[in-house]
């Protein structure tokens, strides 16, 4: 097992990485949970698989009180009204501010378990145990929560950091293959972000990563946790500009997903196309060499990700959808640009006839 701290101004919390993880998770969690009574949330495919050996962990003295709360699977079910069925079943079980919320599932239950551990009774304690690729390098590890509104994807939220977060890397084995692909889009980005010798590595070692070999597995993984830890520490709240690098590809991506109606696109897939276009508009304004954006191409075309944007979503209304990023300013559309691979930053006065030449 790895371990790597995420540093915060007045607290930090660990992220475990390793097989076999889930066996052992309540020893991680009692040390790190306030009280004994823990809310697991988690999905109706999730379930089946993980619940019953979370469960165990948890019972295994001095034991977890539980109670289980399972929903729909999917993009769609991240809304409101899936929110509030947690809080009330959380109030009918007569949860208090000692009880805590455990995700155990993909990006969606976390970010939903997160919005209502940070909500509930204005705040109680939560834990991760991610289960999908995605959420292991990125939405279980930094405190993003919330919610899609029919408007806006994760357009109401909270910044609520977890205590810990368990990865056990055993269960990205059941893991179907589309959802296992759309988590290396965002290993991707963090090369492109920050650390061009990681993307240099990730184009060399895609075959290796789609085979989910081992060994190239467990590196990108904890590469990926690690400059996300190191971004979060720095800009928490996203006040400073750094964190909102981690949204590279973002706001296409949110407008493609947000267009489509969410869930018809993966988060991953529309983050691979939202990279090369963002790479696209860098060459095209001269920031980045032009072989270098295709070499972004080549990378996320090669794992299977699109490339272009759905047809069935014209130029002008993406850009409409990318004027409400939660990024924008003063009305101007901000977007996360590249000088280069691994030289990401965010750009204030990108001339919207540019963007909108590139989605053509
Ligand atoms: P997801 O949670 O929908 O999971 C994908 C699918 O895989 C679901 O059907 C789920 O039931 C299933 N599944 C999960 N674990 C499995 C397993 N081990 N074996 C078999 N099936 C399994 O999707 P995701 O890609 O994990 O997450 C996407 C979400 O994460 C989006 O809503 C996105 O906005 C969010 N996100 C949040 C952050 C953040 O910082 N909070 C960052 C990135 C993405
Ligand atoms: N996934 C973007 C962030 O955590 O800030």
């Amino acid at each position: 097992m790895k371990t790597l701290t995420v540093e915060l101004a007045d607290r930090r919390y660990p992220v475990h990485i390793g097989r076999g993880l889930l066996a052992g998770a309540g020893g991680c969690l009692r040390e790190c949970l306030p009280g004994r009574r823990a809310v697991v949330v988690t999905d109706d495919v999730v379930a089946p698989l993980y619940l019953d050996a979370l469960l165990r962990a948890l019972a295994s003295p001095p034991a977890f009180d539980t109670v289980v709360i399972e929903i729909a699977h999917g993009e769609e079910h991240k809304n409101l009204a899936t929110f509030e069925r947690i809080c009330t079943r959380m109030l009918e079980c007569g949860i208090g501010r000692d009880g805590a919320v455990v995700a155990l599932g993909g990006g969606v239950v976390g970010d939903l378990a997160g919005f209502a551990a940070a909500a509930y009774q204005r705040g109680v304690a939560f834990a991760q145990v991610p289960t999908t690729l995605l959420a292991q390098v990125d939405s279980a590890v930094g405190g993003k929560t919330g919610v899609n509104h029919a408007l806006g994807k994760n357009m109401i939220g909270a910044f609520h950091q977890p205590c810990c977060v368990v990865s056990d890397l055993d269960t990205l084995d059941t893991l179907p293959a589309r959802h296992y692909t759309a988590g290396l889009a965002e290993v991707v980005k963090y090369g492109l972000i920050l650390d061009a010798s990681f993307f240099d590595w990730c184009g060399r070692n895609l075959d290796a990563l789609l085979a989910r070999d081992e060994q190239a597995l467990t590196f990108a993984i904890h590469r990926s946790c690690q400059i996300k830890a190191a971004v979060v520490a720095d800009d928490e709240l996203e006040r400073s500009g750094r964190r909102a690098l981690l949204n590279l590809g973002h706001t296409f991506a949110h407008a493609i997903e947000t267009g489509l109606g969410h869930g018809r696109w993966l988060h991953g897939e529309a983050v691979g196309c939202g990279l090369v276009l963002a790479a696209r508009l860098s060459a095209r304004l001269g920031l980045m060499d032009g072989a270098e954006a295709r070499r972004v191409e080549g990378v996320v075309g090669r794992l299977g990700l699109p490339v272009e944007k759905p047809a069935a979503l014209d130029a002008a209304a993406m850009l409409q959808r990318m004027s409400l990023d939660k990024k924008n300013l003063g009305g101007r559309t901000r977007l996360v640009l590249m000088r280069g691979p691994g030289e990401a930053f965010v750009s204030d006065d990108t001339d919207p006839a540019e963007v909108t030449a590139v989605l053509n």
